[in-house]
């Protein structure tokens, strides 16, 4: 099931999440967790400082466990890392478990650090069909269609068997961790958070369904959940 939502405030997309996240802990069992892999960019940036200054009274941190969807092969100190994104922007504003937070150790030696991660992932996220299902994986989209750190010319991650890839940025050759294209689809929700004018073009191409196989985001298709497109009104520009 796909749901394509335009709003027309970031800060909406930022209640709908909350919102979404509530109702998944409030539907758990007592001794289970909601799993969530974050996403890097711009857009998911503003919606967790957004959840950090709203999230007071709303969200029982110790019932979420926290993971990334890929982070950059730079330590957690680094401008470049997802991590040090989200620590600033949530982690040092809410009161959630060390122990509940997995982070992705960008300063490891590729291939080792996706193989711990995988080990991680497959010890921490119940698996359904043989993969982990995460309750939620938040994703942003790049220009080029590129989600996650899965870019053009990668969809083979599609179809892996592994959890977790160690994989190349093509333009910049930055090397990255990234969860695979197999893992994305096996979740409960895989949420899109995508905004700005940029991407009215891309978001087209993707959701007007025009010559859209090439990228790698039109992969993204739950196998066993549901999808939606969380979009600010300049990204949604372009939808029929
Ligand atoms: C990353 C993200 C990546 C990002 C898109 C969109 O590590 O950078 O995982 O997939 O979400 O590139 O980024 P912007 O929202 O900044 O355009």
């Amino acid at each position: 099931m796909q749901k394509i939502i335009a709003f027309s405030a970031i800060e909406e997309i930022g209640a709908h999440i909350m919102a979404l996240l509530a109702e998944k802990i409030a539907g758990i069992a007592d001794n289970d967790f909601v799993t969530v892999a974050l996403s890097g960019g711009s857009t998911p940036r503003q919606i967790f400082k957004y959840i950090a200054a709203n999230e007071k009274g709303k969200i029982i941190w110790n019932k979420v466990k926290l993971f990334w969807g890929d982070e950059r092969c730079v330590g957690p100190e680094h401008d470049e890392s997802n991590f040090k994104m989200t620590k600033e922007n949530l982690l040092n504003h809410i009161t959630i478990p060390a122990e509940n937070v997995f982070r992705i150790k960008g300063e490891n030696i590729p291939a080792d650090e996706a193989k711990r991660y995988s080990a991680v992932v497959a010890e921490s996220v119940k698996p359904i069909n043989g993969l982990p299902r995460f309750d939620i994986v938040l994703l942003g989209l790049g220009e080029d269609g590129h989600t996650a750190s899965v870019f053009p010319g990668n969809e083979i991650l599609f179809q892996s068997a592994n959890i977790c890839e160690a994989v190349v940025h093509p333009q910049t050759g930055q090397q990255r961790i990234t969860l695979t294209g197999s893992v994305i689809n096996n979740a409960a929700a895989i949420i899109f958070l995508v905004t700005g004018q940029g991407k009215a073009s891309v978001v087209s191409r993707l959701l007007n369904n025009e010559a859209k196989s090439t990228l790698p985001a039109a992969f993204v298709k739950p196998v066993n959940g549901e999808l939606q497109w969380l979009l600010d009104s300049n990204a949604a520009s372009l939808l029929h």
